[in-house]
């Protein structure tokens, strides 16, 4: 089964609505011309709405950049995943390691968000990696598996055909630090065996992006790896010529 590319950006907590406005205008018109993959942004909550407007029309999916697993009520500072839905988004980033590392996430609560973006009508990003320590001490596949696993649990496959998966090795993030695409690999051709175990076509149609410093010159030998499927680009999504050269470098496959 051939699957096709998704090049997704990650704003984090950048941009203000007037600079993710301008930065939506420029993609639009860089974008357009690229049909061989998909795209998806993920704006910080203040823009999601504003930007939404200016995607109207396009191809390019509206993404949360997390979600709280709970209908309503009192979590103050929280935003559902029907409240993303209803400004325009139709996927939503979960379990990204900066929300594991910097605001508690854990395994369990990665699998309450994947749930909820589902029963939204999300796309759940699910973004899983190791860190260096973990890499170096050989646990690279443990915990990387331990991640999707718990995130997937319960699923049935038809919810599971819906999401996406992000391999981000932590130790890449940010850092300018890049996984070779043999590394990538290798642990991307992991996630699609252990999908495998739900079924084979699930495992051959799941969307596998790899994160994690790809920058333009590094997007092509990446992308051009069997098990890798697209980018979940943080640092580099921040400029519309670069975020459209990495979309160019999406080789056929
Ligand atoms: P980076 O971020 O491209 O700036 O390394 C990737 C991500 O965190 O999604």
């Amino acid at each position: 089964m051939s699957r096709r590319g998704l090049i997704a950006g990650n704003w984090k907590m950048n941009c203000t609505v007037a600079e993710a406005t301008a930065l939506t205008a420029e993609l639009r018109r860089l974008l357009a011309p690229i049909r061989h993959v998909d795209f998806m942004v993920a704006p910080p909550y203040t823009a999601l709405w504003p930007v939404a407007q200016r995607l109207e029309g396009s191809h390019v999916i509206l993404a949360g950049q997390e979600l709280y697993p709970e209908a309503q009520g009192a979590f103050t500072g929280a935003v559902n995943g029907d409240m993303l839905a209803e400004v325009g988004c139709g996927a939503v980033l979960v379990g990204h390691s900066e929300r594991r590392q910097l605001f508690g996430e854990t395994l369990d609560s990665s699998r309450l968000r994947l749930r909820a973006a589902l029963a939204a009508g999300l796309t759940p990003v699910l973004c899983v990696g190791e860190t260096l320590d973990e890499r170096r001490a050989q646990r690279t596949m443990e915990v990387v598996g331990q991640q999707v696993e718990a995130a997937i649990d319960g699923v049935d496959g038809s919810e599971l055909a819906k999401i996406v998966i992000a391999y981000e090795p932590v130790w890449a993030i940010g850092t300018g630090e890049v996984a070779t695409p043999g590394q990538a690999q290798e642990v991307h051709g992991a996630i699609r065996e252990r999908i495998r175990s739900r079924g084979s076509e699930l495992a051959e149609g799941m969307r596998i992006l790899y994160g994690g410093s790809v920058k333009p010159d590094n997007a092509a030998a990446l992308m051009g790896q069997a098990d890798i499927d697209g980018a979940l680009v943080g640092g580099a999504s921040l400029k519309a010529e670069s975020f459209a050269a990495i979309a160019r470098a999406y080789p056929s496959k």
